[in-house]
C-alpha cells in the first residue's frame, strides 16, 4: 500500500475543498485581489487552486493531468504581484487555514501549511512595489 501522505493525514479532499472555499470567499471580498481575477465566476479559479494544492501535498494528480507542469511563476506573470498583493493573498489564506478545526489540522500540520504558503507567496512576487 502506498505511504500515507500529508494530504491523507489532514483529511484529504474534504479538507482541501473547505480550505479553498474559504480562501476564495475571502478573495471575492478583497479589494486588492478581486480585480485581478479576470473571470466573473471564481469557481474555475477555486478549482485550479484546489487541484494544485491537493497534488502538491500528495493527493490526486488531476492538476497536472489537466494543466501540465504548474509553472506557477510564469502563470502569474500577467498579474502584478508586489508586497500589497502578497499580503492580501496571505491574509485570505491565513483566514482559510484558521477556519479548519484542530481535530482535522493539528499544530504541526497547520504550521507546515502556513510555512509553505508564506514561502510560496513570497516566491510568487514579480514586482518590488
Ligand atoms: C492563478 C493571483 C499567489 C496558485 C492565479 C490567478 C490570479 C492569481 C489572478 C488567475 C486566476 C485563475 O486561475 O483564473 C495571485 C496573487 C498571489 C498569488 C495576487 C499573491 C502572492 C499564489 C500562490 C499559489 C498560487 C502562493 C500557490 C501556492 C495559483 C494557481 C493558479 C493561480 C494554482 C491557477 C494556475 C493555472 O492556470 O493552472 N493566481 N496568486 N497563487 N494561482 Fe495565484
Amino acid at each position: 500500500t502506498p505511504a500515507r501522505t500529508f494530504y491523507d493525514e489532514v483529511g484529504g479532499a474534504e479538507t482541501f475543498r473547505r480550505l479553498t472555499a474559504v480562501f476564495y470567499r475571502e478573495v471575492a471580498r478583497d479589494e486588492v485581489l478581486r480585480p485581478l481575477y479576470p473571470e466573473e465566476d471564481l469557481g474555475p479559479a477555486e478549482r485550479r487552486m484546489r487541484m494544485f494544492l491537493e497534488q502538491y501535498w500528495g493527493g490526486p494528480r488531476t492538476y497536472s493531468d489537466e494543466r501540465g507542469h504548474p509553472r506557477l511563476r510564469m502563470r502569474h506573470n500577467p498579474f502584478r504581484v508586489g508586497p500589497i498583493e502578497r499580503d492580501a493573498w496571505l491574509r485570505c489564506m491565513h483566514t482559510a487555514i484558521a477556519s479548519i478545526d484542530d481535530d482535522t489540522l493539528d499544530a504541526p500540520h497547520r504550521q507546515a501549511l502556513i510555512d509553505y504558503m508564506e514561502m510560496a507567496a513570497q516566491s510568487m512576487m514579480n514586482s518590488p512595489i
